[in-house]
């Protein structure tokens, strides 16, 4: 896979992920793990694409504007996932804030697809896409693996994905 055709995959899973998240009523276990799986799939990603996508083009006077903003979008995305990282997760005020953060996530995500990637695309050299493809699919798996190890409820599959635990 391109390196963008792997960015887009985590895009697919945080959409979904959001979707079903917001669709939770009453099955607060159900929630804890969506919201659990949702928060680890946007920090690796996250932490990957900042590595691999918005550091080298930050290097550059022509993606700095896009990956500034990139990376203060990702720091609001993890403070309403902090936020929502408290016990009691069962009441309208949690699903108020899980709907902010899903709005959120589909804006950048979004913003991304439709501008920040066409500007690094046009940045970045083949070989560099290439070798940043690479980088950032191991990056993100190790980051997936990493996160989901603090927590019993999921784990990762062979093929890299979050699930929830055997
Ligand atoms: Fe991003
Ligand atoms: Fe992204």
């Amino acid at each position: 896979m391109t390196l963008f055709e792997l960015l887009h995959q985590s895009h697919d899973i945080q959409r979904s992920l959001c979707r079903r998240l917001t669709a939770t009523r009453g099955n607060v276990a159900q929630r804890e793990l969506l919201f659990l799986q949702l928060k680890i799939e946007l920090e690796a990603h996250a932490a990957a694409e900042e590595r691999f996508v918005y550091c080298p083009i930050l290097l550059t006077d022509a993606g700095l504007s896009v990956s500034r903003h990139a990376l203060a979008e990702h720091h609001d995305i993890e403070e309403y996932c902090e936020d929502l990282s408290i016990r009691d997760k069962a009441g309208d005020e949690w699903l108020a804030t899980a709907k902010k953060l899903s709005e959120k996530v589909r804006h950048h995500l979004k913003e991304e697809e439709k501008k920040f990637f066409k500007v690094a695309g046009r940045i970045l050299s083949d070989k560099q896409k290439a070798l940043l493809a690479r980088r950032y699919d191991k990056d993100v798996v190790r980051m997936r693996r990493k996160l989901a190890a603090d927590y019993q409820k999921v784990d990762v599959s062979t093929a890299g994905h979050v699930q929830p635990a055997r």
